[in-house]
Formats: C-alpha cells, sequence, structure tokens
C-alpha cells in the first residue's frame, strides 16, 4: 500500500470576502469551505493531513480538529506564496509518504476521484502532476505550458507573455508530488517573479529540470472553483444545491421547484418524498420514505419517520423527531421534542422539551412553558391526548394516556390518564346585561 499526505493551504488572509471569519471558514450547504476539502479526502482515503493555517486562524484550527482529528495544523506566520505555505508544513513532509497531495482549503468541491486519479498518476512514475482544467475565462489562473506531450512549465497571469495568456489550459489549483523528490523540489523554488512570491507552480519546471517526469490530468472547472469573494462564495452555493438537488431527485424524491429548496450538506432524503417549494434545510436532517414537506417550512437538526407530513410554514429545531405518520402544520415550532407515530399539531403551536404521546392531538395555539428564565423543564403528554386550543402547560408537567385539557387552560400540575382537567376562570354570565346597558345616541 502506497501512503500518502495532503496538505490543506488555507493561510490566505481573503481579503476580498471583507469579514473577519477567515475565508475558509465561510459555508456552503451549511459547512465551512474547508469543510469539504477536508471530506474529500478523508473520502479518498487519504492517510495523512497536513492543514497550513494564518496566524490568527484559531477558529480554522478548531474546524479542522473537529472533522479531521487526525490532521496536523501548521502555521505560516507572513503569507509568501503558495510553495512557502507547503513548506510551513516541513514537518509532515519530513515524515516519509508516497504520494504528497497539495490542496487550496478555498476549493470546495475537489472529488475524491480527482485526488485518486492524482495518486494513481503519481503511482505511474510522474514527480509532479497538476489538474488542469478549461474554465470559462481563464483570467488570472497559471497556465499551462505544453511541449508536445509534455507539461514543461506553469506561467501566472502576471508574469505570462500575451501568447501565453491565450492559453486555455489552466492550473486548477491540485497538485500531486512524488514523496521521494517533493522537498527537494519545494526547496529548489525561489521568489523571482513579478509577486516575488514562492510559487507552487514552479515545481514544474524545476522537476523537467531534474529530468522527472511531469504530468497534466484534466478536471472539471466545476471541481476546482475557488472561492476569493462573496460572489464566487454565492456561486459556489448554486453550484452546491444544484448537485444536491438533482441527487436528492436521482433517490427519488419529487422536488416541485428544485431552484426554491436549500439543502444542507448532510440532508438526507427518502424515496417518494414530496419537497414542496420554498423549503429550507439546516444541517442535521433526516427525511425518511413518503414524507411531505410543503411550503416555506424551515428544518434542522430535525429527524421526520416515514408518512408524516410538515408545513406550510412550518420549523423544526433541533431535537425535533417526527413520528410516522404525524402531522405538523402551519406555523407551528418543534424544538427538541419526541412527537409519537400519528399524533397532530397543526396549528399555531410551540412544542420545546417534551415528548407529544402518540395518536394524540394538539390543538390550535398550545403553548409548552419550557423555560423559567433559568432552566429548560419537560412537558410529558402521554398516547392518545387531547389538549385543547389555546392551553398553556406549564413544565415540568406530565399529561396522562387519553388525558383531555380544557381549551384556555394553563396547566401547571400534572394531569391523571383519562382524566379532564380545567385550569381557567369559570364562565360568569349576567342575563340581559347588555340589553339593560344605555345606548349610544
Ligand atoms: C493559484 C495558482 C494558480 C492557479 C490558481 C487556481 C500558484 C502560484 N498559483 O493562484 O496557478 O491557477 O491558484 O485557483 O500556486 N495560500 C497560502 N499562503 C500563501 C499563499 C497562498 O496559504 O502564502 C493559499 C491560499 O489561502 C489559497 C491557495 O493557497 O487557498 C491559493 O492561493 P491564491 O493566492 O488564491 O493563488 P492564486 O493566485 O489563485
Ligand atoms: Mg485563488
Amino acid at each position: 500500500m502506497r501512503t500518502s499526505l495532503a496538505i490543506v493551504l488555507a493561510a490566505g488572509e481573503g481579503t476580498r470576502m471583507r469579514s473577519a471569519l477567515p475565508k475558509v471558514l465561510h459555508p456552503v450547504g451549511g459547512l465551512p469551505l474547508i469543510g469539504h476539502v477536508l471530506r474529500a479526502l478523508a473520502a479518498a482515503g487519504i492517510d495523512r493531513v497536513a492543514a497550513v493555517i494564518g496566524p490568527d486562524h484559531r477558529a480554522v484550527a478548531e474546524v479542522v480538529a473537529r472533522q479531521s482529528p487526525g490532521a496536523t495544523v501548521h502555521v505560516q506566520s507572513e503569507r509568501r506564496g503558495t510553495a512557502h505555505a507547503v513548506l510551513a508544513a516541513r514537518d509532515a513532509l519530513a515524515e516519509a509518504a508516497d504520494d504528497v497531495i497539495v490542496v487550496f482549503g478555498d476549493t470546495p468541491f475537489v472529488s475524491p476521484a480527482t485526488v485518486r486519479l492524482i495518486r494513481d498518476t503519481l503511482a505511474g512514475g510522474a514527480s509532479v502532476v497538476v489538474g488542469g482544467m478549461v474554465p470559462a475565462n481563464p483570467t488570472g489562473y497559471g497556465r499551462l505550458i505544453i511541449e508536445g506531450n509534455r507539461l514543461v512549465a506553469i506561467r501566472e497571469e502576471k508574469d505570462a507573455s500575451e501568447a501565453e495568456r491565450a492559453i486555455t489550459f489552466v492550473n486548477g489549483g491540485i497538485m500531486g508530488l512524488g514523496g521521494a523528490t517533493a522537498l527537494a523540489i519545494l526547496q529548489a523554488i525561489g521568489s523571482d517573479n513579478a509577486q516575488h512570491e514562492f510559487y507552487l507552480t514552479d515545481a514544474v519546471a524545476i522537476a523537467n529540470g531534474r529530468g522527472l517526469a511531469v504530468q497534466a490530468v484534466q478536471v472539471s472547472a466545476d471541481e476546482v472553483f475557488g472561492v476569493n469573494d462573496r460572489a464566487q462564495l454565492a456561486e459556489a452555493e448554486r453550484l452546491f444545491q444544484g448537485r444536491r438537488r438533482r441527487e436528492v431527485m436521482a433517490n427519488g424524491a419529487t422536488l416541485v421547484a428544485p431552484d426554491t429548496v436549500f439543502l444542507s450538506h448532510d440532508t438526507q432524503i427518502g424515496r417518494d418524498v414530496m419537497l414542496e417549494p420554498n423549503v429550507v434545510f439546516g444541517p442535521g436532517v433526516t427525511v425518511d420514505d413518503g414524507v411531505t414537506i410543503r411550503g416555506f417550512s424551515h428544518l434542522e437538526g430535525a429527524r421526520i419517520a416515514s408518512g408524516a407530513i410538515v408545513g406550510p410554514f412550518a420549523r423544526l429545531r433541533p431535537g425535533a423527531v417526527i413520528g410516522e405518520n404525524a402531522h405538523i402544520g402551519n406555523f407551528v415550532e418543534i424544538k427538541q421534542a419526541d412527537v409519537e407515530q400519528g399524533a397532530k399539531i397543526n396549528h399555531l403551536t410551540y412544542i420545546g422539551d417534551a415528548r407529544v404521546g402518540a395518536k394524540s392531538n394538539i390543538g390550535a395555539g398550545t403553548i409548552t412553558g419550557n423555560y423559567d428564565g433559568v432552566h429548560k423543564h419537560h412537558t410529558d403528554i402521554g398516547r392518545g391526548a387531547f389538549i385543547g386550543s389555546n392551553s398553556v402547560l406549564v413544565a415540568p408537567v406530565a399529561i396522562g394516556d387519553g388525558a383531555y385539557v380544557a381549551s384556555g387552560s394553563v396547566i401547571t400540575e400534572n394531569v391523571e390518564p383519562d382524566a379532564l382537567a380545567i385550569a381557567r376562570g369559570r364562565q360568569v354570565q349576567k342575563p340581559d346585561w347588555a340589553a339593560k346597558r344605555p345606548k349610544k345616541a
């Protein structure tokens, strides 16, 4: 088995984002840019990951540690070019690996298949492998100088002649280096260029000069789409959403208006799921087969079992677990609650920190008073219970199986199974009161 090391360059300041957040932490599909890259590396079976981050990027280090616990983190204290950045991970390079793959933290869509292609090309004897592409507009990219069949050099836009700028095959930014020669090649790179930077791309000319094999492989332009500003971030989101929507539809869900449905990187949608227009998924949602999510619903951290109907205008927050065939209707918010199978919560309700037993019916305007200003408390509603409209269930409180709560009640004590609880002012009637009232002139 060949061993591999991936170096993720993420020390860029991302000044064009105009943000307090490091560029690689901006999310696409709810996952930071660098998270997408780390995920692809894991899926490609890379053995070791080294991330190169900027000096004030503790938050980036935290994301790396969370997502790739085995990764090492290296700080590039001065931003002096991509080769300089790779050498910031010198400690990681010193530990031998057959393949060294360099990827950029702001290029989220690099695929495991491309990472494997680069590795296979290194295994085939190349010392340097470049992922090239033909973008719609090559401006800004390093141009691949090909002579015959050989990649002889990469010329950065700022150093290129007019003739070289006409080249449309460019450096996508992913590079493979054979482990045996990587360090020697990197150390030979100088900064004699328009930007006085140490260009990783100079590895190509140096390897050629040493008689080593250099190869370009072609990758799709969408895959190496890089994010440098907010417009590109939005474009990355568009590309990501398009891909996820197609996946979800390919798996057997109906999206009535796909362009209006927003998925997260981890949204799981089963078969014969109907997603009506304008549904937004935050992270951590699982939707089983045969569920309908009606328009204008917002879901995050929720599990929805088969046959359930959610929305329109429903909000499911983290910890919402919706059972089989349960109904969650309009203007209903559910947080950290188990709604068991067949329960119905159809209108204008807040259920938080609660269980709603199977087949219970929660009337319009029911509120679980779960928060006393300091602590959250639990409400337990049994099976087959009936909560009349406009009731407040002041937690901690339990409603027994089959119990009824009269409309407009403020329930502060447990209700026995099968009992009726009425907790509101008794109605008073004054006969003829209105008739005897002085009339307006
Ligand atoms: C780079 C390539 C170019 C390629 C393009 C693809 C070089 C010299 N040029 O250009 O050939 O077509 O990517 O998108 O490699 N970084 C650091 N430290 C540094 C400099 C950069 O960590 O000192 C990181 C950045 O955070 C970024 C990546 O390296 O993730 C690329 O740097 P960037 O400045 O965006 O390079 P480009 O000019 O886009
Ligand atoms: Mg760039």
